[in-house]
């Protein structure tokens, strides 16, 4: 009954996590989730009037497949503003969160046994929606100890005939992994000697970067790759809008063109109200984005210093997003109280919920082991608990 296909890819791994967090708060259990990829700030109050008032102009029907022309100008205008990217109109795409972007990317131009470059550890649907394509993941492990980032030479190596693709992501889900610049020319230059590799930057984390940081995106550093570069990006994050759906993205024409074919057959355009929404989070104040990175940074410095307190378990501060990628090398091996011994970063993360009720996600289900992810999506005092708890976990394993 069901298609090969679906036996090749898995659901999302952050997804699991946090749908198994739910049930298991709702059936009363004492559970802190530190799964999802999602800010607890409310969406601001102007975008959401700006959503109401669409519905009163009766802006509820069909738009232009891949966005409205008000929310591309609005995009083109930001990616002008914060990137120095001129994008026209029609060369962005809008779709259902940055996702189905990504998605319609792959699909429009894997043929069966192309390859993705998808530097580890990686957001979970990378590889599998290459897989979905037909194409073929490329993963290019990107040791701790140069900050989980991809090496020019590594990218030289993982090049081949076949390579359409290097996915860049930055700051990275997982690791928070933040490119300079300087880094980013030194990939681009690897990219130059190769022009038939195209590069996906996935910027959807761009204002969530800490100590002064600047973000840079490859095709602003290296204009001359902008002719294959599909620049990403969305609302979700940086505006705590997750649940309306709008990503987009700035690129070539014929690729925009084609990702419109690909979605007219499949979703139509995104929401008429998300869109609306998305050109108030666009073009209002913006400001209050700076002042919540504040509030993440606050986090992210409370959870490094307790995890780095509990037996067996080292992270480093990240860059930019909102997630600690934490090592628990140390742990493997070692015994539960009732006996039975952690061998994956998968036993660790349900033994700590099974312990303690904290759900993380396994760091496995992002192409690196032994991790776990911990999202500081989460209030400040569910981070601490969290990971309080999580070093109660540990102190009781032998
Ligand atoms: C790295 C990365 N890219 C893209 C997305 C897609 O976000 P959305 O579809 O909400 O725009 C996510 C969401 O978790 C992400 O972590």
């Amino acid at each position: 009954m069901l298609a090969s296909r679906i036996g090749r890819i898995k659901p999302s791994a952050s997804s699991t996590a946090a749908q198994r967090a739910r049930e298991l708060k709702a059936q009363g259990h004492d559970i802190i989730s530190l799964t999802q990829g999602e800010p607890d700030f409310p969406t601001p109050e102007h975008v959401k009037e700006a959503a109401y008032e669409a519905m009163r102009r009766d802006d509820t029907r069909y738009t232009n497949v891949d966005g409205t022309i008000e929310l591309k100008e609005a995009v083109c205008a930001k990616f002008r503003r914060e990137n120095g990217l001129a994008y026209a109109p029609d060369e962005i795409s809008v779709g259902t969160g940055g996702k189905q972007v990504i998605y319609n990317a792959l699909m429009a131009t894997l043929d069966p046994g192309d390859e993705v470059i998808v530097p580890a550890p990686y957001w979970v649907s990378y590889t599998d929606m290459t897989v979905l394509a037909e194409g073929v993941p490329v993963e290019v492990p990107c040791a701790p100890g140069h900050k989980f980032k991809l090496l020019p030479e590594d990218l030289e190596r993982a090049i081949t005939p076949r390579t359409r693709w290097l996915i860049l992501n930055s700051p990275n889900n997982p690791s928070g992994a933040t490119y300079t610049r300087e880094e980013l020319k030194a990939l681009a230059a690897v990219l130059l000697r190769h022009p038939h590799v195209w590069v996906l930057a996935d910027d959807i984390y761009e204002h969530i970067i800490y100590d002064g940081f600047e973000f840079a995106t490859i095709a602003e550093v290296e204009p001359q790759l902008c002719e294959r570069t599909l620049t990403v990006n969305g609302v979700s994050k940086a505006y705590s809008m997750t649940g309306w759906r709008i990503g987009y993205a700035g690129g070539p024409k014929a690729l925009i063109g084609a990702m419109a074919v690909l979605q007219s057959q499949s979703t139509n355009n995104p929401s008429s109200i998300s869109q609306a929404a998305a050109v108030s989070a666009l073009t209002g104040p913006q400001e209050y984005v700076k002042g919540r990175t504040e509030i993440f940074r606050e986090r992210r410095d409370a959870a490094v210093k307790i995890l780095n307190t509990a037996p067996g378990i080292s992270c480093s501060s990240p860059e930019g997003a909102f997630y600690v990628f934490a090592s628990c090398a140390q742990i493997m091996g070692r015994r539960t109280p009732q006996g039975q011994a952690l061998r994956t970063d998968e036993d660790f993360v349900l033994y700590v919920l099974d312990a303690e009720g904290v759900a993380l996600v396994h760091g496995a289900a992002y192409g690196m082991s032994p991790y776990f992810r911990l999202s500081y999506g989460a209030s400040l005092d569910e981070v601490k608990e969290g990971c309080r708890r999580i070093a109660r976990a540990c102190e009781r394993l032998s």
